[in-house]
């Protein structure tokens, strides 16, 4: 009988998320501040066959389902390579990417080659001067023209990941509805969330996601739960009567999916995180070419995963000036 990664509270964890690299190309007001971070220097990153062995420890232990992200994943130099070496690995079956979009457009068709089976794009706005202003200077027509290529070389389903702002983006909730009815896309509305510092703009911009269902009903549409939508991720998805697409909300704060959580996580320089809002991490680098060790160390971290999380309530309530992690999201890999 094979070992396989089960916790305490019987989650199975089938999940990996794999962020290459903490840097971006992009700024987004929620996620990184306007002066950029300190960034990892390279030789603390995972290198490729760093990660694809991590990756072969864990698909023996039940692992099948890959995303990776960063930072921004495509300023990983070659990151086709990499995809190509993790689609080799036997009981991988979806290689995902979690992407901005900027620098998507014109390597879908390699990504696509190598072994990428699906893209989420984040779209946090469809007005080119306010996408600008959310992102610090991001072109919102390299994104429409990433999303445009990812339908002609066939990476599809596509989900757009738009991050709700009260009085940011939150009057475009119509119009990020509308795109669903009219195009097979697939708009996931996701909770602000305020990971690794005490956020003042946080506090003031949080908007629940039950919104998106009032705004919903108030244009007269009827939208109902909906399971077509393939995924590995938390969103709870809907339908609109007659849209050619769907939205999804994924909402950690006002109502969290922590014990449907599938997944690990492992940082750009190599730490295994059994919980995005917790701070415990496990370096994984030194057990490389040692599977057992390697194995221990999956199952050590598993052991320690929280049955879930608080995420908000502390910070609401002033009983702490940042969450139990104080890496921020960027550095995580969402
Ligand atoms: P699929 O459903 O497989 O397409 O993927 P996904 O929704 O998990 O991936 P994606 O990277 O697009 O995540 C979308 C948003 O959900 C990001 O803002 C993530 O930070 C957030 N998210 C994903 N997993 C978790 C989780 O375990 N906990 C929390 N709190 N947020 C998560
Ligand atoms: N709250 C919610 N989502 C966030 N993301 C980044 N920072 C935050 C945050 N503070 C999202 C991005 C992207 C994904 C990787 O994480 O929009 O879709
Ligand atoms: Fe970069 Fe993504 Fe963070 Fe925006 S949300 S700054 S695109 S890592």
């Amino acid at each position: 009988m094979p070992k396989l990664l089960m916790d305490r509270f019987g989650r199975m964890h089938d999940y990996l998320r794999i962020s290459v690299t903490d840097r971006c190309n992009l700024r987004c007001v929620y996620c990184m501040p306007e002066e950029g971070m300190e960034f990892e220097p390279d030789e603390k990153l995972l290198t490729f066959e760093e990660i694809t062995e991590v990756v072969r420890v864990l698909a023996g232990l039940g692992v099948r389902k890959l995303r990776l992200t960063g930072g921004e994943p495509l300023v990983r130099k070659n990151l086709e390579q990499l995809i190509g070496m993790l689609s080799q690995i036997p009981g991988i079956e979806d290689i995902a990417l979690t992407t901005n979009g900027i620098y998507f457009a014109s390597r879908a068709e390699k990504l696509r080659a190598a072994g990428l089976t699906r893209v989420n794009i984040s779209l946090d706005s469809l007005k080119a001067d306010r996408f600008s202003l959310i992102t610090r200077g991001g072109d919102i027509h390299r994104v429409l023209a990433s999303i445009e290529e990812a339908y002609r070389v066939g990476i599809t389903p596509i989900k757009l990941n738009v991050v709700l702002m009260k009085g940011i983006n939150d009057d475009e909730i119509e119009d990020f509805l509308q795109m669903t009815i009219d195009r097979p896309i697939q708009v996931r509305f996701i909770e602000y969330m305020p990971i690794g510092h005490q956020d003042e703009d946080w506090k003031s911009r949080y908007l629940s996601l039950t919104t998106v269902l009032d705004r919903c009903k108030a244009k007269g549409w009827n939208a109902s739960a909906s399971d077509a939508v393939y995924g590995n991720g938390p969103s709870q998805n809907f339908r609109i009567d007659g849209a050619l697409g769907s939205f999804g909300l994924i909402h950690p704060i006002s109502d969290h999916f922590c014990e449907t959580c599938n997944r690990l996580r492992i940082t750009a320089d190599g730490n295994v995180k059994p919980c995005l809002y917790w701070s415990d991490e496990f370096n994984v680098r030194k057990y490389i070419g040692d599977d057992s060790a390697m194995e221990d160390l999956f199952f050590r971290a598993l052991d320690i995963k929280p049955q879930n999380h608080e995420m908000a309530q502390a910070l609401m309530n002033e009983e702490q000036s940042h969450t139990p992690t104080l890496r921020r999201m960027s550095q995580i890999g969402g």
